[in-house]
């Protein structure tokens, strides 16, 4: 069957990395449909934007999700929703395992109900807590330090059990730190609220915050802070296609790293914003907080192999770019 026969529902696609992956489906051809609650995500990006049938609803509804089964012949799923703030995570870990792992339950029974049997999820390297090598492998041990991470990690062991109970068949892509935005100048990341350091910093810029905090200048890294594996959110689009397509096309249930493999530290990410934005971006150094590792980064090598995934932006400066073209329009005019 071809792309173009095959509808594909995107949970959380209303969300940041979701609008992004939904985008990269239409250009492939895909019939699409989104289901997102909107607890964070954005209508106006899929209604003007992506121009995608939104549902408008939760994983958690059993009957919402029957309805959407039996009016959508739906092929596969690509299942973004969830929360993601690891600190809040440590403050209400029953607000996430109730979305991010009974939603994700409910989703799956509803999927096999109606005989959808494929699925791909987004995992985070956070389900290895702290690295005893880099860069890390799928094989690293899991030790996940945070409820968030904890979810994920139990998601993935419900995908493995489920493949051997139901034949349901998954990609599970274990991210490193999204970032950047649509080359187009499309989509972009809007979290409110904002946790991740390229868009803090480009809003410091902007003067949309008074500053940013580095925590954390005594590191055994390079120049003391904490490095990190940053992949453009085009590139990860680009892995979902190619792992649905695997799953279409009869793959066993795997699961993959998805990092740039290159490590950029915090100072080095605030340095290439200043340059690409010709902006000052005045940033408060502080101590270290609790559980942040001083390295983290990913192999690729398994999903290059297997998927034969490449990533198209992997330098920082040109993944900064495009996150600064969207942060300019979506946040309006530079004050100096
Ligand atoms: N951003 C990162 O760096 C990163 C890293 C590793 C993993 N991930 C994972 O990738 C996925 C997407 O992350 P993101 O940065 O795009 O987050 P996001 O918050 O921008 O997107 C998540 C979307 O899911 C929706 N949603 C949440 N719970 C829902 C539910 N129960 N039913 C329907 N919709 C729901 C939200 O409204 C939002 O639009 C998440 O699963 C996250 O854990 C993200």
């Amino acid at each position: 069957m071809s792309s173009q026969e095959q509808t594909i529902l995107v949970t959380g696609g209303a969300g940041y990395i979701g609008s992004h992956a939904a985008l990269a489906l239409k250009k492939a051809g895909y019939n699409v449909v989104i289901l997102d609650n909107l607890s964070y995500g954005h209508q106006e990006l899929v209604d003007d934007v992506l121009q995608i049938k939104l549902v408008i609803g939760d994983t958690s509804d059993r009957t919402l999700l029957d309805q959407l089964f039996t009016t959508h012949k739906i092929d596969a799923v690509i299942h973004f929703a969830a929360y993601i703030a690891v600190g809040e995570s440590v403050q209400e870990p029953g607000k996430y395992y109730s979305n991010n792992v009974a939603s994700t339950l409910n989703l799956l029974s509803a999927m096999l109900a109606h005989g959808i049997n494929k699925i791909v999820f987004s995992s985070t390297c956070a389900v290895y807590g702290m690295p005893k090598e880099v860069p890390m492998t799928e094989s690293h041990p899991h030790n996940p330090l945070s409820p968030y991470a904890a979810s994920k990690d139990m998601v993935e062991r419900i995908l493995s059990d489920f493949d051997t109970a139901f034949n349901l068949k998954s990609v599970a892509f274990r991210y490193f730190n999204a970032c950047g935005a649509d080359p187009g100048g499309l989509l972009g990341e809007d979290h409110d609220p904002e946790t991740h350091l390229i868009p803090l910093a480009l809003l410091t810029a902007l003067k949309k915050r008074d500053s940013l905090y580095i925590f954390g200048t005594d590191y055994d890294t390079p120049d003391g802070t904490c490095v990190r594996d940053y992949i453009h959110v085009n590139d990860l689009a680009d892995a979902h296609v190619l792992g649905l397509e695997y799953l279409l096309s009869g793959g066993a249930s795997e699961v993959f790293n998805l990092g740039n493999g290159n490590g950029f530290s915090v100072r080095e990410v605030i340095e290439t914003a200043k340059e690409v934005t010709g902006l000052d971006i005045p940033a408060i150094e502080s101590d270290r907080r609790p559980g942040d590792a001083p390295i983290l980064v990913g192999s690729s090598q398994k999903v290059r192999e297997m998927l034969g995934w490449n990533p198209n932006y992997a330098d920082l400066k040109k993944i900064i770019s495009h996150a600064w073209q969207w942060h300019q329009q979506r946040h309006g005019e530079v004050k100096r």
